[in-house]
């Protein structure tokens, strides 16, 4: 299985990398608009990782050799990096969004959602494929990034019934915690709520810990 990271450069890509290479055999694609800083990127991460099968390159030779997509680039920039290069070649695949939309400003952390939609869901419409599941939205880069062992649930949420199991196992074996269902992609919309509330939480107790764990 080959798990092409979109952004896989970046502070969420590459900590859901790492936590893709220590806990499983899965192959990991960085992708990066640019294929240099993307082959750099998977080097770094090959030295860390020895055994393990990491590539890197452009965003576009992740999609395309990707049979599952993370998506881990931020939400302004979507249209002009997944939307109108990939949409065809999206239909296809899995698509995980770990996208939150929102804006940081004085008072604290906004949440801008399209036309009031999840991410998941617009993603989903954009590219006319149920098969986009919402996942590793609540849980942090630099939880992810430090190792720690995963105290947190992790949530998913898609429309398509098929492909959030399979997203559910995987996550389940990439983070070690718990993955819970939420419902169909319309939850997405709470799960990037819920991010905005722990970031808000944490910067009013100078904190990185605020995180949901459910009662279930
Ligand atoms: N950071 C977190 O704790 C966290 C937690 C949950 C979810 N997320 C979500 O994960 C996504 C990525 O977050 P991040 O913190 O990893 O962001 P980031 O490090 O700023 O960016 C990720 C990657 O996206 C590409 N990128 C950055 N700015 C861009 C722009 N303006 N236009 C096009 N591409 C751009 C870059 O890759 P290349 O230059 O290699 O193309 C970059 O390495 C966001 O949507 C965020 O909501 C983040």
């Amino acid at each position: 299985m080959i798990i092409g990271i979109i952004g896989g450069t970046g502070k969420q890509g590459t900590g859901i990398a790492k936590r893709i290479l220590y806990n499983t055999d899965y192959v990991v694609y960085i992708g990066s608009r640019d294929q240099q800083k993307g082959i750099s990127h998977a080097k770094k991460l090959e030295k860390q990782f020895s055994g393990k099968t990491i590539i890197g390159g452009s965003n576009h030779d992740a999609v395309e050799k990707a049979d599952v997509v993370i998506v881990a680039v931020p939400f302004d920039s979507l249209e002009e990096i997944l939307i109108n290069p990939f949409k065809e070649k999206l239909k296809e695949k899995i698509v995980i969004d770990c996208i939150n939309p929102l804006k940081f400003k004085k008072k604290g952390v906004f949440l801008f959602q399209p036309d009031g939609k999840s991410v998941t869901e617009w993603i989903s419409e954009k590219i006319d494929n149920p098969k986009v599941v919402a996942g590793f939205k609540t849980i942090s880069s630099s939880l992810l990034n430090s190792m720690r062992t995963i105290k947190q649930d992790c949530f998913v949420a898609s429309d398509s019934e098929n492909a959030k199991l399979v997203v559910k196992e995987m996550i389940s074996s990439i983070l070690k915690t718990r993955v819970i269902d939420s419902g169909p992609s319309f939850t997405a919309r709470y799960l990037e709520a819920m991010t905005a509330l722990a970031i808000n939480i944490n910067i009013r107790y100078n904190s990185k810990d605020a995180a949901f764990k459910s009662t279930l």
